[in-house]
């Protein structure tokens, strides 16, 4: 195991009174895994990272990190991870370069092995040419790729990242993900966070479901989707005012769950959803309703938090990413 956590609990003090960020979590990461810290903004994925990277303390609770226990030894969990903190960590006035070279000489690695390894890494991230530039001129996406490159520069075995793609155009997001399936073929192991669904989906091994401070789902996305009962079906009606109708019909139907009339359509799920539409869709057109639209999802991820949690995690997260764009450059 690379990370070993049991009954992980931090609570912080403020003017409002004490906030419960994480509430006694337990999480088991494996050697060459891939594994995501999924859920909304506020759930306590970043103060527990934080904990596990040594860089606070936990308020209860222990954890076996890359070998070292946590308490006992954070020098030595320090020594083998690397971390990329969610706000970054370069400062303004310095060069780019120099960043980097400086944090790989923290870790005792040479200094023309960290400008060789370092450039590699610009080259590899998308970061040609700006070795000599002052942090400050870089754009909100090229920032972000230097952090990973602070993060990545000394070789750790263990690599946390904490919501790395954020501010990230597609281009360099799907770039990243790219990088971090390599990273992970030359066996590094990565513990990241983050509150889109489709990198959790597309990057991970395993995903661990967060909220309120809790673990609230763990498992494959594969494994996590056949949890959640049914295909979605929506349907749209031509007249609103025959939602009630057809939420009668839809009720009738063996295994329909979670029957919602909304403004405009009528939401359920079902298992084998395509194989009930045929005899559904008659049994509406019987009764002189007329539908706008049909569709039917297979399970995705923002199922599986609506079932576990009661809302929908596209709900909870800001629809701007929040850092600048590429385009500041
Ligand atoms: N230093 C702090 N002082 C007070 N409250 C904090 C502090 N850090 C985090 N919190 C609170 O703890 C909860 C979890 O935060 P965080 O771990 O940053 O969540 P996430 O990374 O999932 O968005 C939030 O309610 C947040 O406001
Ligand atoms: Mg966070």
């Amino acid at each position: 195991m690379m990370i070993e956590a049991r009954g992980l609990v931090r609570t912080f003090k403020t003017r409002g009174g004490v906030v419960q960020a994480v509430q006694g979590v337990d999480l088991e990461v494996g050697e060459g895994e891939i594994v995501g810290f999924l859920g909304p903004n506020g759930a306590g994925k970043t103060t527990t990272m934080r904990m596990l990277a040594t860089l606070i303390a936990p308020t209860s609770g222990s954890a076996t990190v890359a070998g070292c226990d946590l308490a006992k030894d954070p020098v030595g969990v320090r020594r083998r991870i690397g971390y990329v903190a969610q706000s970054g960590s370069t400062l303004p006035e310095a060069v780019a370069g120099d960043e980097v070279v400086d944090h790989a000489r923290l870790y005792g690695v040479r200094k023309a092995k960290a400008v060789a390894d370092g450039q590699r890494l610009f080259g590899e991230l998308d970061l040609d040419g700006l070795w000599r530039r002052q942090c400050k001129t870089l754009s909100g996406g090229q920032r972000r790729r230097l952090d990973i490159v602070m993060g990545l520069i000394h070789e750790p075995k263990l690599i946390f990242l904490d919501e790395p793609t954020t501010g990230l155009d597609p281009q360099a997001r799907a770039n990243l993900w790219e990088h971090i399936r390599c990273l992970r073929e030359r066996g590094a192991t990565i513990f990241l966070t983050t509150h889109y669904l489709d990198e959790a989906d597309a990057l991970c091994d395993r995903i661990l479901v967060i909220d309120h401070g809790r673990i609230v789902g763990a498992g494959t996305p594969e494994a996590l989707k056949q949890q959640v009962s049914g295909d979605g079906v929506r349907l749209s009606l031509h007249d609103p005012a025959q939602g009630p109708a057809v939420a009668k019909i839809v009720q009738e139907l063996d295994g329909a769950v979670a029957i919602e009339t909304d403004t405009d359509g009528v939401n359920f799920r079902i298992p084998r959803g395509g194989a009930v539409l045929p005899s559904l869709l008659r049994q509406i057109d019987a009764q002189g309703i007329e539908l706008d639209g049909v569709e039917v999802h297979r399970p995705t991820l923002d199922d599986v938090f609506l079932t576990m949690t009661g809302r929908s995690l596209r709900d909870g997260v800001p629809a701007e990413p929040e850092l600048p764009k590429e385009a500041v450059a």
